[in-house]
């Protein structure tokens, strides 16, 4: 009798599981928004070509989105989890997404969810810097509110051990591997002094020239905005260039460097920096799953009229 009670709640709990996911699929929008997709794809491309960092920032709101409460544009919302530590005056690209939304109601009226185009978006960024596409998954909706508290606790950041780091994908159903190949991101974009200092200053596993270089911008008190480039060998582009960086002891960030430290994670570092395919394969494989953190689909949460609030 307990047996098969169980039994049943298992079969009912992997039912479950399988509706969430299996309500995402890459045609949602086909009939309801045919031009959804070419909508967002030319906004990233627009954005990207008056401004390059912005691809980096789209993609970078999409990771802060997808781990706190899913990938539910619970990031979106004004003054919420954008005020949160790991986002407070870094989160970048609010104004796209709020223009692309605009330019997406205008010709399908309350249909296409913000959580949908932010993570397009992300894919598109990478695709106008270079990198590889892949087919997104679709019919995500909007939460109904921020969750401040979990961005704080569950986005790692840049002091992170691996073992830190590997914890907190691992919290979100991402492995090692994927976690390696996420951090690859890291190979566009820019952080500021504050998030590197310690490192340019006092570790010993990181490339004595290209510390040096990147002290006069940096100093030891003040400049904590000051930005430098995550991949200071090729910042425009997406590639694989980040690993290479990573063995020659030139990562920014000390969590970029503790990726390849004489470590568990180094022969994936060392097989993405030699293999771009095996890199551009595991990084889209892991972007897919990623963007399928906890999904609200079916009758939950919302489509928002506008990203930055909920309807009212
Ligand atoms: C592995 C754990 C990670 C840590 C500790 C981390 C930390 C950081 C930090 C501290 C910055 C600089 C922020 C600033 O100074 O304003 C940054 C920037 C960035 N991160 Fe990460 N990150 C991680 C993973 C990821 C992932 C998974 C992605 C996307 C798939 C990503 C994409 C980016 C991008 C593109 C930028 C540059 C943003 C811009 O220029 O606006 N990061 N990250
Ligand atoms: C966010 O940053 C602004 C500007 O630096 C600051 O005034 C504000 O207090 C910060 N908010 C939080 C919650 O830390
Ligand atoms: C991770 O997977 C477990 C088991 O399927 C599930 O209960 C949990 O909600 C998932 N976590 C996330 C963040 O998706
Ligand atoms: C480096 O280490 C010293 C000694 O522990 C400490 O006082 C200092 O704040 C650290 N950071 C920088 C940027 O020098
Ligand atoms: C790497 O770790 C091994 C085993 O812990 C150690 O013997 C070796 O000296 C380390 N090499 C470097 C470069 O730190």
């Amino acid at each position: 009798m307990a047996a098969s009670a169980s039994c049943l709640s298992l079969v009912v709990l992997v039912a479950l599981a399988t509706v969430a996911s299996a309500q995402l699929s890459p045609t949602f929008y086909d009939t309801s928004c045919p031009r959804a997709l070419a909508t967002i794809k030319s906004g990233v491309m627009a954005a990207v070509s008056s401004d390059t960092r912005m691809g980096a920032s789209l993609l970078r709101l999409h990771f802060h989105d997808c781990f706190v409460q899913g990938c539910d544009a619970s990031v979106l919302l004004s003054g919420m989890e954008q005020n949160a530590l790991p986002n407070n005056g870094s989160l970048r690209g609010f104004e796209v997404i709020d223009s692309i939304k605009t330019q997406i109601e205008a010709i399908c009226s309350q249909t296409v969810s913000c959580a949908d185009i932010l993570t397009v978006a992300a894919r598109d960024s990478v695709v106008a810097l270079g990198g590889p596409s892949w087919t997104v998954p679709l019919g995500r909706r909007d939460s109904l509110d921020a969750n401040v508290p979990e961005a704080n606790s569950d986005l790692p950041g840049p002091t992170s051990s691996r073992t830190d780091l590997e914890d907190a994908f691992r919290k979100k159903n991402l492995t090692t591997v994927d976690m390696v190949a996420l951090s690859g991101a890291h190979t566009i974009g820019q952080a500021q002094c504050g998030t590197f200092k310690d490192r340019i200053y006092n570790e010993t596993n990181i490339d004595t020239t290209f510390a040096t270089s990147l002290r006069p911008n940096c100093p030891r008190s003040n400049g904590d905005n000051n930005l430098a480039n995550l991949d200071t060998t090729t910042a425009n582009t997406f590639d694989n260039v980040y690993y290479t960086n990573l063995m020659s002891q030139k990562g920014l960030l000390h969590s970029d460097q503790v990726l390849f430290n004489n470590d568990t994670t180094d022969n994936t570092v060392r097989n993405f920096a030699s293999n771009p395919a095996a890199f551009s394969s595991a990084f889209t494989t892991a972007m897919i799953k990623m963007g399928n953190i906890a999904p609200k689909t079916g009758t939950q949460g919302q489509i928002r009229l506008s990203c930055s609030r909920v309807n009212s």
